[in-house]
Parts: structure tokens; sequence; C-alpha cells
């Protein structure tokens, strides 16, 4: 279900966010023997769309720091690794022509992106550019009474754990401070919901399924009752969704490490 929920959130977040495209700046050509990271990769699924859109020569890098994920079979030019993004292998260092990383916004602590961000421009070679996209887990339009308490109680939650969810707002200036350069900031927009059609439908179950997945942690931290009352939130939310076309913001940044 996980898989599902994130190959569906992958096909969403291509569409909504970069247009159609992996790689949203369309200068960007990864030519023969180029070498791509994806960082944080979960299924695997930006990865291996890659290799079919490449050069075989391209060599494609998926790194997590769990395999649970890992698709069982997938090209011979993608390879799968366990590596967190706040320490990647010494070896990889100025490797890598273009760095993917996305929504990681609810994985990371506040003092682990000027981390993360570093450990990437590390491993790219001068010259080779990043791609981040990060939702922004607030601001929703309109904002409704029952999305209200569940972006309320999701923050309270990771708070209590240190998480940065509302990194996307940082996300440039975290770049800029790690050494990028050409930065281009951009705020998408996720569409939410049935008045969206099928595109909604589709951010209902990547969005709406990521805050399903939260009820264990706001039970055990005593923040909702119970998982019944949690999913009961969740299904009130959804149909806020389905009712408003709710939307929330959504961050891309591009950049460039020096030449
Ligand atoms: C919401 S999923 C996103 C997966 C993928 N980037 C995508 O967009 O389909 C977040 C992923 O980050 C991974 N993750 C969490 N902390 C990490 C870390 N410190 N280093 C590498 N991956 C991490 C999780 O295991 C999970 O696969």
């Amino acid at each position: 279900m996980c898989q599902l929920r994130l190959n569906t959130q992958h096909n969403y977040l291509t569409k909504v966010v970069c247009d159609g495209r992996l790689v949203y700046d369309k200068n960007i050509v990864l030519g023969e023997n180029s070498r791509v990271l994806d960082s944080g990769t979960g299924t695997g699924i930006w990865a291996t769309e890659l290799a079919n859109e490449v050069p075989d020569s391209v060599k494609i890098y998926a790194s997590d720091v769990s395999n649970s994920e890992f698709p069982p079979t997938h090209p011979p030019n993608v390879h799968f690794s366990l590596a967190s993004v706040t320490s990647l292998p010494r070896e990889w260092s100025n490797k890598f022509d273009f760095v993917n990383q996305r929504f990681l916004f609810g994985a990371l602590l506040v003092e682990e992106w000027p981390v993360a961000l570093s450990e990437m421009y590390r491993v790219l070679k001068p010259g080779g550019a990043i791609q981040l996209i990060e939702m922004e887990p607030r601001f929703p339009v309109p904002e409704t009474p029952k999305t209200s308490q569940i972006m309320k109680v999701t923050k309270e939650a990771t708070d209590g754990l240190g998480l940065h969810i509302y990194v996307a707002e940082n996300l440039a200036e975290l770049t800029k401070g790690a050494g990028f350069v050409d930065i281009v900031d951009e705020t998408k927009r996720l569409p939410l919901g049935k008045s969206w059609g099928e595109i909604g439908l589709q951010g209902a179950v990547a969005i709406g399924g990521a805050y399903r997945n939260t009820g264990a942690l706001l039970v055990k931290n005593g923040i909702c009752s119970s998982r019944e009352a949690h999913d009961r939130l969740v299904d009130d939310v959804l149909k806020e969704w389905d009712e408003y076309g709710t939307h929330f913001p959504c961050k891309l940044v591009c950049a460039r490490k020096p030449v």
C-alpha cells in the first residue's frame, strides 16, 4: 500500500510540480556517461523512470536509509543502496551531474537539513545541478476547519520529534547557505480532491494517505485519542478537499554547484 501511495504521489508530483518532466529544468541534458543520484528514493520510481529516458550509459544511483520500498526488479543502470542523505558515501565526492531529492519534509530534523544540503553539494561535480521538491504543509487554500485541525495536530507531533515539516519555506535559503548558485525558487500548487478531476483524486491518495499514515504516531503521543478518531478526522479532511477544491503550496528549487 505504501508503494502504491508513493508511486501515485510520484505521478502526481511529476505532473503538477514538474509539468510532466522528471527533470524540470529543460537546460539539463543527461548525456552519455552522466551520473545521477536520487537521494531518499523510496520506491525508486523517479530513478527507474529516468532510466527509460536517458542513454543506457547513464548511471543512476538510488539511495535511502531503508530498503523496505526498493523494487524487486529495476533497469541494470539503476543502482540501489542504503545511505542517509546526511552522510552519503565518502567515495561519492564530485561524482554526480544531477541530484534529485523529493518529499523529505517529514523525515529530517531541523539540524539535518543544512547537513543534507552540504552532502548534496559535496557529491555533485562542479557545474552539477540539484532539484528539490518539498510540500509546504500549511497555507491551504481555502483554510477549512478539519484541514486546520489536522495541520495543527500533525505539527504538534512532528515538533515533538524535532522534524522540520515547514522546511519548504527555507529551502532556497538552505540551498544558498550550502554554496549553490543560479537558484530558481518556484512555488507550485498541489490540487486536492475530486473537484480537480483525476489529478485531485491522485493528490488526495498521496497527501491524504500521508496524513493517514501519521495516525499511529499521533495516538502514541497522546495527541489523538485513538486510531479510529484519527481516521475519522482524515475522512473529514478528504470531504473538505472534495467540497472546497483545496490546494497547498509546494516548493521546487533548482540550483547548481559553481564550476
Ligand atoms: C515520502 S518518501 C519520498 C520518497 C521519494 N523521494 C519520492 O518522492 O517518491 C520519504 C523517503 O525518505 C526516506 N528517508 C527518511 N530519512 C532519510 C534519510 N535520513 N536519508 C535517506 N532517506 C531517508 C524514507 O525512508 C522514505 O523512503
